[in-house]
């Protein structure tokens, strides 16, 4: 089974919460994955399956601990067709830029040739203040999709 890389944004610590989260179900399952909290561009490059976790700051920004990682993909443009993705976001409805970082991910990730896996799970905090319950909804549902 091929290892999965997920990649958190977070910066009060919801989004890397649920990253853990799922991360523990997965190897419960005997899914292999690494969590990486501060991405790096080869991270992504030796990646052949992507779950990015992130959600949104500023206005319509990605958190700081995903920024660099997402200016060096939108800098170097690599070939990304041999990776296949999901993104989770997870934001606020009351901003008018809801989820937009995890939006610019999947549409920077599309662009560069990578491949998704799943629909893109939008998580929005004032209607489900505990983001692990429908990203793990999300996870059951989806996960065979990772596995092949
Ligand atoms: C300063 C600030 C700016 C935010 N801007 C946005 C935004 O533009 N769009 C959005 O959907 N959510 C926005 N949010 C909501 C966060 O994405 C949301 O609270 C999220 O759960 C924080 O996740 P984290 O704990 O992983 O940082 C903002 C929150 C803060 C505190």
């Amino acid at each position: 089974m091929q290892n999965i890389t997920l990649i958190t944004g977070s910066t009060l610590g919801g989004a890397e919460y649920v990253g853990d989260h799922l991360s523990d179900l997965m190897t419960q399952e005997n899914i292999p994955v690494d969590v990486i909290n501060e991405g790096e561009i080869n991270d992504v490059l030796d990646a052949r399956i992507l779950l990015l976790i992130t959600s949104t700051h500023g206005a319509g920004d990605y958190p700081e601990n995903l920024a660099p990682l997402m200016e060096q993909l939108e800098k170097n443009a690599p070939d990304l067709s041999n990776l296949k993705f999901a993104v989770i976001a997870i934001g606020d409805s009351s901003y008018d830029t809801f989820c937009g970082a995890g939006r610019a991910a999947e549409s920077l990730l599309t662009g560069l040739g990578a491949q998704s896996l799943a629909p893109m799970l939008e998580i929005d905090i004032l209607e489900h203040p505990l983001p692990e319950e429908p990203a793990e909804a999300w996870l059951s549902q989806h996960k065979q999709a990772f596995c092949e």
